[in-house]
């Protein structure tokens, strides 16, 4: 039979989701000052796990504030795909996880949505046996597993990597997951949530030590205890967690993304204009906001979940060290980065959480940053000003990090993949554009020709 030919279209991305007539890039001008009030919408990373923390429950549950993206579509699939039935109504989710049907999500829907492994806790938890495909590693690192998979032995699964699935199950006659002492050789957000989820349904008391503290374990803990678990030191490095026999229904709201919020406020900075975020939770963000005063920004808490940034004209330099939470959050790296190649002077940046997360600074540095990366150090050199330019991303914060940097660019910057924009911003650029800023979704083909509407234009605010 005769193939189709395929031949690379010119400037394509050979890794582009869908097929080159469709795909989208962002085309962006530079230099126009934003203002007004953004909505924040619900965080990405606790929707994520609370979703796979459904599975728990034998009754209906109901989420709220869930945003709209690829990744909870992806997390959507994989709950229907092992029986659950799930129904959205604009940002609430309709979940039953009566009837699961089976304990295997399909290869296809796993491999592209590592948060998929998070059903591999509640499942063990309330069959007492799950196969899960391992997640692939991605570009910001391998990231292993070993921490969730070395837990839930602890707890008693019986556990084995065959073909590149995780097949967990528990021996003895009723299948219950057995209450252990846990000590986590690294604070990993997705081991203490994979855990503390286990732990829920297991017969007697679970100590996770070296636990993670990030904002969206607590609101995992408070879902689960909404359900009728007894979780105790979420937020801190230490959680107990004394086993129920079953949960109940629970009607929930999802917390504010705090790395969509400290997005923003790095637009705020780096646009130089005066915006307002919300609703936001300002103690999420307490290592964000000391950095931005740090350099000579303005963090007013107008109402307890409304914030202000005030930026300077031009910032100042610092150091950032990424680590876990409550220290500076990975996730807001590259965006951090993006705004401190405008500051006056020198910044360092030491990324210890993800092994090769500074991607994104090639394509600052063809956008006229000046930035020297040693290992996992990358040394920032400010400069006067930014010059657009046509860059691809390499992964969700890289993606939104170069968004900004073309806010404040002279001239256009093409955004040349979205694929991982869409998985973790509900629509950025229509967020952007509500506070002014001049930019574009457009296909690739319409990109060069691609002008702003007149009206958009006309009241643009240089
Ligand atoms: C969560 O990933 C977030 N994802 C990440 O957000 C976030 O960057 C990360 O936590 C750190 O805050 C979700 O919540 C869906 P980890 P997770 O386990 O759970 C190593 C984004 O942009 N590790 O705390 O995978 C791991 O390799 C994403 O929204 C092991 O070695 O993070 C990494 O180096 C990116 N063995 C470090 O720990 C393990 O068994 C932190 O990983 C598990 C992790």
């Amino acid at each position: 039979m005769e193939g189709k030919a395929i031949t690379p279209a010119p400037n394509a991305s050979t890794k582009s989701a869908s097929p080159e007539s469709d795909r989208e890039v962002l085309k962006i001008w530079g230099g126009h000052s934003l203002k007004g009030q953004v909505k924040i919408s619900g965080a990405k990373n606790s929707a994520l796990v609370v979703m796979a923390g459904t599975l728990l429950c034998p009754d209906d549950c109901r989420l709220r504030n869930v945003p709209s993206l690829v990744d909870i579509a992806g997390m959507a699939q994989i709950l229907a795909a092992v029986g659950v039935k799930i129904e959205q109504n604009g940002d609430v989710l309709d979940i039953n996880a009566r009837n699961i049907l089976d304990t295997q999500a399909p290869y296809e829907l796993v491999s592209q949505l590592r948060a998929s492994f998070f059903i591999i806790g509640p499942l063990l938890a309330r069959l007492g046996f799950a196969k899960v495909p391992l997640p692939g590693g991605c570009a910001i690192g391998a990231r292993p597993v070993e921490l969730h998979v070395r837990g839930l032995q602890a707890l008693g699964a019986e556990v084995h990597i065959d073909h590149g699935t995780v097949h967990a199950y528990v021996k003895g006659p009723n299948r219950r997951l057995k209450g252990a002492k846990i000590y986590l050789d690294y604070p990993s957000v997705g081991a203490t949530e994979t855990l503390m989820m286990a732990a829920t349904l297991a017969d007697g008391e679970t100590i996770i030590e070296n636990a993670a503290q990030e904002p969206e374990v607590v609101d995992l803990a408070n879902f689960c205890c909404a359900m009728g678990a007894k979780i105790q030191g979420a937020g801190t490095n230490t959680i107990v967690i004394s086993g129920v026999r079953q949960l109940h229904s629970v009607d929930y709201p999802i917390i504010p993304d705090r790395i969509e919020a400290g997005t923003f406020l790095i637009a705020g900075a780096i646009a130089r204009s005066e915006i307002s975020l919300a609703p936001v939770i300002p103690d999420h963000l307490t290592a964000v906001i000391a950095k931005l005063q740090a350099i000579g920004a303005k963090i007013i808490v107008e109402a307890p979940d409304i914030v202000r940034i005030v930026p300077a004209y031009r910032h100042g330099a610092t150091d950032i060290e990424t680590l876990p939470y409550p220290g500076f959050p990975t996730d807001m790296q590259a965006l951090f980065m993006a705004l401190l190649t405008l500051s006056e002077g020198d910044s360092l940046i030491k990324e210890t959480v993800f092994e090769n997360r500074l991607r994104h600074v090639a394509e600052l540095n063809r956008m006229g940053a000046d930035i020297r990366v040693k290992g996992n150090v990358a040394v920032v050199r400010g400069v006067a000003r930014l010059s657009g330019a046509p860059v691809m991303p390499t992964d969700l914060r890289a993606s939104a990090a170069l968004v900004l940097a073309g806010l404040a660019a002279d001239g256009v910057t093409t955004i040349n993949s979205l694929q991982h924009l869409d998985r973790g911003y509900e629509q950025l650029e229509v967020k952007l554009q509500k506070l002014g800023a001049k930019l574009l979704r457009v296909k690739a083909s319409e990109a060069a020709n691609a002008e702003l509407p007149v009206e958009i234009g006309r009241s643009g605010l240089h």
